[in-house]
């Protein structure tokens, strides 16, 4: 389990993390922190992901970013078979590596192009690699992608390598429209500072990717099911995260820097396991280690509200598709890379380069001059 220590240096100044600070106009989604709402497209998170499946979503997304792009089936087709070329030919170099590793590669192996089409390119690969690194890192051979079904059914197709059942297909729809899109979070933030610098496309979501798969934000949901496995029985629940909590640890799948009630993504989540008829023995123990920690995190925190965010949720619904925890990230990224690339979009069509400053804290010089490069 990834270890996240509470203390600030004392060396170091505590600093904002540019909490509350625009960084970007867009319309594409908001995030409402008090009220627990997200809005993506216009439209609040529950009637989204309603209205539309992920592929559609993705659209919508490029749409309001202002591109007239579409998933056309012959480009989708064609992209996904380029990126089984590429991971083809990769696979010697992919040996050894955990599938965030993996991903990462795979997706700095795509031409750099920043052509129109770079956006279907990286959405349509995103599947083929995310699954394939997985199969990898547990010793499995590379499966082909469907060139004709739609993103969640082409990716647990060749996770699996077997036809995925109607139920299996909506619940990861579900999640990927679920997760597309999230404000101004630090994985798009990064991926609209790369391409403001008119950097291409595959460099804007290989670094925005990055940003992903830390525990403070994608990276969080392995180490959830970890914590479940550790705890083991509701009945140990208490004792172990105060435990966590009193060694400075923070609880994984809990917290967030926006929301200030529960994340309202965690409850489609719910639903979706719900639907997918996936409320099993491990589903009663996590309710019970969420409530246990939701208890602890107020007594601990009192001034500080600590809700359950998507990240809980998101570990069980994948477990319960039998997606190995290693390649949650990677899955993350399957769904997110439609909001970074539409962002992308926006971002160009502003065309100003990002470059905030900072407060110095160095040595003071002398005759003070404007030293910045
Ligand atoms: N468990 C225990 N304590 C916590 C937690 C947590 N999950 N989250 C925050 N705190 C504590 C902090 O230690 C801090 O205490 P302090 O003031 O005594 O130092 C206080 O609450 C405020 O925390 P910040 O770090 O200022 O809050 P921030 O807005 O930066 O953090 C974050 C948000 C990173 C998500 C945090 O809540 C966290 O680390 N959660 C656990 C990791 C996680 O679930 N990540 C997934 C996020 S969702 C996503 O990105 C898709």
């Amino acid at each position: 389990m990834s270890k996240i220590m509470n203390a600030t240096p004392s060396s170091v100044a505590p600093t904002s993390g540019l909490e509350g600070i625009a960084a970007a106009d867009t319309a594409l989604s908001q995030v409402l922190g008090q009220a627990g709402e997200l809005v993506i497209a216009g439209t609040p998170l529950h009637q989204f992901v309603a209205q539309q499946t992920f592929d559609e979503a993705i659209q919508t997304l490029w749409s309001i970013a202002g591109s007239d792009l579409t998933l056309e089936a012959e480009n989708v087709a064609h992209a996904r078979a380029l990126a089984f070329e590429n991971i083809e030919k990769l696979q010697p170099v992919l040996k050894g590596l955990s599938p965030a590793e993996g991903l990462r590669l795979c997706l700095s192996s795509l031409s750099g192009s920043n052509a129109s089409d770079a956006p279907v390119l990286l959405v349509s690969a995103m599947p083929v690699f995310a699954a394939n690194v997985a199969r990898l890192a547990d010793g499995h051979a590379l499966v082909a992608p469907d060139l004709k079904t739609n993103t969640a059914a082409c990716f647990l197709g060749m996770l699996h390598n077997r036809a995925p059942s109607q139920g299996e297909i909506n619940a990861l729809d579900t999640y990927l429209s679920t997760v597309c899109d999230h404000g101004m979070n630090a994985s798009t933030f990064t991926a609209r500072v790369i391409a403001s610098t008119q950097a291409d496309f595959v460099s804007a979501i290989v670094g925005a990717y990055g940003a992903l798969t830390g525990p403070l934000h994608g990276g969080a949901p392995e180490p959830v099911l970890d914590m479940l496995d550790s705890i083991g029985t509701a009945d140990n629940a208490a004792h172990w995260i105060d435990a966590e909590l009193a060694r400075g640890e923070r609880l994984m799948g809990f917290g967030h820097r926006v929301y200030r009630v529960r994340d309202p993504r965690a409850d489609v989540l719910a639903g979706a396991l719900k639907e997918l008829g996936a409320e099993g023995p491990r589903y009663g123990l996590a309710r019970a280690v969420e409530r246990c920690a939701l208890e602890t995190l107020q007594r601990h925190k009192p001034d500080r509200v600590l809700e359950t965010n998507v990240e809980f949720y998101t570990a069980l619904l994948l477990d319960a598709l039998h997606i190995p925890r290693a390649a949650f990230t990677p899955v993350f990224a399957v769904g997110r890379v439609a909001g970074w690339t539409a962002h992308c979009i926006e971002q160009q069509r502003i065309g100003r380069l990002i470059r905030p400053s900072a407060n110095y804290i160095g040595t003071p010089v002398k005759a003070p001059q404007d030293l910045s490069v």
